[in-house]
């Protein structure tokens, strides 16, 4: 979603600005502009389109030499997306450059109030009430403006904020929304996340709620929403898998998926020791704690809320505690029955979402302790959960989620058994040395399932020309149905469901017909028989269906499946983390072949920081 920028220091800021902008064009955007503080004065170039149509406008152009500016990518919200409504957002004098991440809820009272008093806008956003109230009430004085400014605004904001009297400061704040700073040598920067700046400098801070940061090329002050001064500490961060580069590969999106062994070893690894799963960052966790949980709530978006369904089916099983999973939109606004004595669980790639950073907020308020499954290190969901288990992915480009998802599958698996072994509820077939065995072995597994993947490739190509495509299967196999559907959707653009493959005949099998391409996953040893079943169900209704399955299976349904793909067998748990890397391939060499915008697909947002 948005994504701000912004530089202060001994160099032009604007080729840092361009630079800086490309490296959050993943989080999806419409637009996107740039305020530059040259000679005393505001220039400001804004354009609807890709970061290259600006780029393209700035080359050559006169009065962006100045050394602190802010940026920012759009993805419209209030008012369609077009030059005008393109952040940054001027006061009528020209004097202040607002850039702004989230959204004003009151912003409609507030612009009449500004009109009343003779204030004309130009655009249809919220953003504009903010830096036309900021341009009505300074007084020469823009921290205070500021300060003012914000107390009045209801909503979430992230903001960089320039103004023409101060041409060496740019100002951050942040409200629900994330911004972290960067601190260089004799410059320092602001953005919605790391990778903006990360080639620059790997010291960072992130601004906590109601913060505010002034920066100069050489300090960086932060301050509370009352104007006091705070104090806050510095982090080095560390990438541990994946650069924020192609590295050689076509798209982010491979690079990803290529890099999903790494990812899931990097988050297991450091948590198995001498056949003990070591988890440092649940030592608050203490044994009445555990004991005491009666109901498990796992709440997320998208594909995080994928992992969630995969693991209500694990934890029921190893665990023995009832589990709910919903979506974070949904959750919010029930009614949920959640107290002390229920564990909330919250998944998250970035860590920002705004439904799920809500579902965390009110969960705390009923007093149920938080758990966050979270990549992006420091992050609001992060920084706000009772105990955070990191998954150790790397940073995530491609919008279509691939080894983050891995990760967290990962992440639940070790918790199932960290929990199951506290609670004493492994049964001896479920043993504990067994099954810590099988997922270090997990890794090579998902790397075996990549070396095929010049056969998936024929697969796909043979099935581009579909306009629907449903993906069956039962059980832990249906929540890695919804993965490849929603994988598939997300960069493919043709319409495709996830069933659970039992359901279908309650309605949705009224849409097979000769040539329905349907993807069925069917690993999962108990309920084999009944999805085959159900695949015959659809092939004699003219359905071509291609079967995920495992090595054992596969003689099984070389008889009536159109192709086969083969997982290695594995302990029924952890087929999930297998059947879905061939689905995610299938996805990405489908959209491949069909041209799409494989690692920024239309309309979508890596971060989905509004509601
Ligand atoms: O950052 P989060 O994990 O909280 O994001 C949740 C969803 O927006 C995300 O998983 C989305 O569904 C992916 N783009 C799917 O590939």
């Amino acid at each position: 979603m948005c994504g701000i920028v912004g530089y202060v220091g001994r160099n032009h800021a604007s080729p840092f600005l361009i630079h800086a902008l490309g490296k959050l064009e993943y989080r999806g955007y419409d637009s996107a502009g740039i305020a530059v503080c040259n000679d005393g004065n505001l220039n400001v170039l804004k354009k609807k389109g890709r970061i290259q149509v600006l780029k393209n406008a700035l080359n050559g152009l006169f009065g962006f030499d100045g050394t602190s500016g802010i940026g920012h990518t759009r993805w419209a919200t209030h008012g369609e997306p077009s030059d005008t409504n393109a952040h940054p957002h001027t006061c009528e004098s020209g004097k202040i450059s607002v850039v702004h991440n989230g959204i004003i809820e009151n912003y409609m009272i507030l612009k009449k109030s500004l009109e009343n008093k003779g204030v004309i806008f130009k655009s249809q956003t919220d953003t504009e009430v903010i830096v036309a109230m900021m341009g009505f009430f300074y007084n020469g004085d823009i921290f205070n403006t500021v300060r003012k400014t914000i107390l009045s605004l209801e909503g979430s904001f992230a903001l960089g904020i320039l103004c023409a009297d101060y041409p060496e400061q740019v100002i951050a704040v942040k409200k629900e929304s994330p911004l972290v700073i960067g601190f260089g040598d004799n410059e320092n920067y602001i953005a919605s996340d790391i990778s903006a700046f990360v080639d620059k400098t790997k010291k960072i801070c992130r601004l906590d709620e109601c913060e505010i940061a002034v920066l100069n090329s050489d300090s960086v002050n932060f301050y509370n929403f009352n104007g006091e001064k705070i104090e806050k500490n510095l982090t080095n961060i560390d990438w541990t898998i994946g650069s924020s580069e192609k590295d050689g590969f076509e798209h982010y999106m491979l690079k990803e998926i290529m890099e999903q062994p790494a990812a899931v070893r990097a988050t297991i690894k450091p948590r198995i020791k001498n056949n003990e799963i070591i988890m440092n960052e649940l030592d608050k966790f203490d044994k009445k704690y555990i004991n005491s949980i009666k109901k498990i709530c796992i709440v997320a978006c998208g594909s995080a809320y994928h992992v969630g369904v995969a693991a209500k089916y694990i934890f029921e099983t190893l665990i023995k505690i009832p589990v709910e999973v919903d979506l974070a939109s949904e959750f919010r606004y029930r009614s949920p029955v959640i107290n002390t004595e229920t564990l909330m669980i919250i998944i998250s790639q970035s860590g920002e979402t705004a439904d799920s950073l809500a579902v965390l907020r009110e969960s705390k308020r009923h007093g149920a302790k938080v758990l966050a499954i979270v990549n992006v290190v420091g992050s609001s969901i992060a920084s706000e959960s009772d105990f955070v288990f990191y998954t150790w992915a790397g940073i995530e480009i491609s919008v279509a989620t691939t080894k983050a998802y891995s990760a967290q599958l990962a992440s639940i698996y070790l918790f199932a058994f960290y929990i199951a072994k506290i609670r004493d509820s492994l049964t001896n077939e479920n043993s504990y040395k067994k099954y810590l065995d099988s997922i270090n072995k997990l890794p090579d597994l998902i790397t075996n399932i990549l070396e095929t993947k010049e056969e998936i490739y024929k697969i796909a190509k043979k099935y581009t020309a579909c306009d629907n495509v449903f993906f069956l299967g039962r059980g832990l196999d249906y929540a890695v149905s919804l993965e490849g559907s929603l994988k598939f959707k997300e960069v493919s653009y043709i319409h495709s469901e996830a069933y659970a493959a039992g359901e279908l005949k309650h309605g949705t099998i009224s849409l097979i017909e000769t040539g329905t391409l349907v993807y069925a996953i069917a690993t999962n040893k108990r309920l084999f028989e009944k999805t085959v079943s159900n695949i015959r169900e659809v092939i004699a209704r003219g359905a071509v269906c291609v079967v995920i399955t495992t090595e054992s299976k596969k003689t099984d349904i070389s008889d009536f499946a159109s192709d086969i793909i083969c997982i290695p067998d594995a302990p029924e748990f952890m087929l999930a983390s297998l059947a879905v890397v061939p689905l995610q391939l299938i996805a990405y060499y489908t959209a491949v072949m069909l041209g799409r915008d494989i690692d920024k697909p239309r309309n979508l947002a890596k971060s989905v920081t509004v509601e």
